[in-house]
């Protein structure tokens, strides 16, 4: 698995603040990768110092398996902080200016203004775009440039949820154009709707690295009711392809070996004189998974 950046024991230290400690990990190429973490955890200190706008206190990283340099930063497009953009001038005259600062070509623009969906918008003033639409013409200048990787910090923080919604799509459209995304941020749920792989921060400090759908388990589980769910349980007890039983208030969650389907158990307890009132798959929720991290 090609990685384009690989991270090994870095630290950041204020004084005592061990803002983030001996972290290890990689970004492997064309995934959508999540640094998930509470507020606090190191999220922001680590994409600083991987861009280099935050010196280390010690360990190092890879970028495309090279040390470090200038030439590399340009196949790197980041949104860490609130860009700023001139308010009276319109979206294409605001990504003007920042295709000249990264020497990116102006022909770029009508590209990525189409990517971001603000294409009809481009002749109006940026004091006119709404906090969703400003934030897709911050990503517009990250990727004027066309670069790799594209590194993104809370991207929708402050957006409303049609805001928010817009972001997440854009962002899997990018991933679709085979780009690599790292994103930040403290919302399980997006790093679940969003991510492939991703690893969990507490206190400057890795807690998983790995595949979204690992953490979340692909078990074989159904949530089922019947009217006698004690009957239910003790037929349940008896099924040796059933390994375990949840109990929750008016229903039962059973792992099942993976052959087995909803029509398997709607038959079998059928026939043990149990009529099923409710059978559905069921998911573990990464917000469970992650609250056990954050607690051990
Ligand atoms: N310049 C700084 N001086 C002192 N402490 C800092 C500084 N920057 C960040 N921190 C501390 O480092 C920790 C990690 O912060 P940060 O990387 O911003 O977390 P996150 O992005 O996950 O919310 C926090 O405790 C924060 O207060
Ligand atoms: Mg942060």
């Amino acid at each position: 698995m090609e990685s384009v950046l690989t991270i090994n024991h870095l630290s950041k230290h204020y004084g005592k603040i061990k803002a983030v400690n001996d972290l290890s990990f990689s970004v492997p190429k064309q995934s959508v990768f999540g640094i998930l973490g509470p507020n606090g955890s190191g999220k922001t200190t680590t994409l600083g110092m991987v861009l280099g706008v935050i010196n280390s206190t010690s360990g190092d990283y890879k970028w495309f398996s090279e040390t470090p340099k200038a030439s590399l930063r340009r196949k790197i497009g980041a949104i860490l902080e609130a860009p700023i953009f001139y308010p009276y001038l319109s979206a294409v005259d605001n990504l003007l200016i920042v295709a000249k600062i990264k020497q990116a070509d102006e022909k770029n623009i009508e590209q990525v203004l189409k990517t971001v969906g603000l294409y009809e918008r481009r002749n109006y003033a940026f004091s006119t775009y709404s906090l969703g639409m400003k934030q897709r013409l911050a990503i517009a200048a990250a990727l004027i440039a066309d670069p790799e990787v594209l590194i993104l910090d809370e991207p929708t923080n402050g957006l409303d949820p049609q805001g928010i919604a817009d972001i997440r799509n854009l962002i899997l459209d990018i991933a679709k154009q085979g780009k690599t995304i790292v994103l930040a941020s403290h919302l399980l749920d997006e790093v679940e709707k969003v991510c492939n792989h991703m690893v969990v921060m507490k206190t400057g400090q890795l807690l998983y690295e790995g595949k979204v759908a690992d953490l979340l388990g692909n078990q074989n589980s159904f949530e089922v009711k019947a009217e006698n769910i004690q009957k239910l349980e003790e037929v349940a007890k008896n099924w040796n392809v059933i390994h375990k039983i949840d109990k929750l208030n008016h229903s039962l969650i059973l792992a099942c070996n993976n052959d087995i389907t909803g029509t398997n158990l709607n038959k079998y307890f059928y026939e043990q004189g149990i009529i099923l009132s409710q059978i559905q798959p069921h998911h573990n929720s990464l917000e469970k998974k992650f609250l056990e991290l954050l607690n051990n």
